[in-house]
């Protein structure tokens, strides 16, 4: 009902004498017409939007009996179309020189974009006739506003100083809204490995984009070989996955070995060593056996020297 205020207050400012009995039939159209279901657009971050105004016109009236304008949620005024002519001095600041007509998509052309620009917005169509404005159209639109991430850049942090492994840090810039996940993802001959991450989040206080950065430690495995690391963004509301550049780990650099994976590890450890000692064991007791027999054989021997 707040846009129907204004939208009264509008139509008393250009009619002040018939306003009662006008504010009436307006009251009742305006419920008739706001049912309809917001109409979707979205736009990316400093470009321009598009916010839809369909409208048949199937009386055909003359743009210069149409009054059209737009509001936003707070019932400011993006843009005004007074019987056929740009109207500024309703506009509100905010969206002075930022916006226009598109005759041919009969929508509101907004520029620069913001983060901020996301929400609702009503258009009105109405008809100035002797008896004052009649309210022909109201639809309501909804901006959902964007921005691509960055490519993700994976960074090395410090060279393998300590024999520990190499630490990466993987990062994505001036994106909306946040993405759903960011994932170091490693490929080697025969597997592919995913390592989440928690992402860390920022976000600029001005523009409200955000920053994503995940970090990872890999352990090193002496021995093998090959293996390619990407970063991954999943972004929103798409999700479309966006990959870095790949960062090769050379032979005989770090590779890495997943913490799950590890477990086999402990048993093959145990169950060489217990081979070993078996092995180990059997031996002795050959040699234990053996005594009697090289006795023998030496007897043997001894007896064939006699
Ligand atoms: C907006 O776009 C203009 C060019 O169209 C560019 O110069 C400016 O840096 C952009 N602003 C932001 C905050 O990205
Ligand atoms: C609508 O009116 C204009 C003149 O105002 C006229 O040129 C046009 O042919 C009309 N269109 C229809 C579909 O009646
Ligand atoms: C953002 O990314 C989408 C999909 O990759 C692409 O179609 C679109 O043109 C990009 N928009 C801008 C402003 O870079
Ligand atoms: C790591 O070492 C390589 C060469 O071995 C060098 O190019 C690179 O700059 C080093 N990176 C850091 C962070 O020290
Ligand atoms: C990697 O980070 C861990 C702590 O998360 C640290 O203990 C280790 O020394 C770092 N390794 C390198 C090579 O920077
Ligand atoms: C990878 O798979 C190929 C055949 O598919 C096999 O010959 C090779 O030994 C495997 N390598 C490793 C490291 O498992
Ligand atoms: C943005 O936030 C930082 C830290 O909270 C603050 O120092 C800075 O003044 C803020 N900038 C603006 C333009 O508000
Ligand atoms: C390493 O892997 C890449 C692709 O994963 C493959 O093209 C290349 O032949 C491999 N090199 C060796 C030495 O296995």
């Amino acid at each position: 009902m707040g846009s129907f205020q204004s939208f009264q207050q509008q139509a008393s400012k250009m009619n002040p004498r018939c306003t009662m009995g006008l504010g009436i039939t307006l009251f009742v159209t305006a419920i008739m017409l706001s049912d309809a279901a917001p109409l979707k657009s979205q736009a990316y971050f400093n470009k321009t939007a598009y916010l839809p105004c369909p409208f048949a016109n199937p009386q055909n009236i003359s743009r210069s009996e149409l009054v059209i304008f737009w509001q936003d949620q707070e019932k400011l005024v993006l843009y005004e179309l007074y019987l056929g002519k740009e109207k500024l001095d309703s506009v509100d600041a905010k969206y002075l020189h930022r916006t226009s007509f598109d005759e041919e998509n009969s929508a509101l052309q907004l520029d620069n974009v913001q983060i901020k620009d996301q929400g609702s917005y009503d258009c009105f169509i109405q008809r100035k006739t002797p008896r004052g404005l009649v309210l022909l159209h109201k639809i309501d639109s909804e901006l959902l506003v964007l921005a691509n991430f960055s490519e993700p850049e994976i960074l090395q942090v410090s060279n393998s100083t300590g024999n520990s492994g190499i630490n990466l840090t993987c990062s994505s810039t001036q994106g909306y809204p946040k993405p759903m996940k960011m994932y170091f993802w490693l490929k080697t001959q025969n597997s592919t490995t995913e390592y989440d991450s928690v992402m860390q989040i920022s976000q600029d206080n001005v523009t409200e984009l955000y920053t994503v950065s995940i970090s990872l430690s890999l352990p090193f495995l002496d021995g093998v070989n090959n293996a390619t690391i990407f970063c991954v963004l999943k972004t929103q509301p798409m999700k479309i996955l966006i990959f870095s550049q790949p960062l090769p780990i050379a032979p005989g650099g770090p590779l890495p070995v997943p913490e799950e994976n590890r477990s086999w590890i402990v048993p093959a450890v145990i169950i060489f060593v217990f081979i070993l000692m078996t092995g180990f064991m059997l031996t002795i007791c050959k040699r234990k056996k053996k005594k009697p027999g090289l006795s023998y054989e030496g007897d043997e021997n001894h007896q064939n020297g006699e």
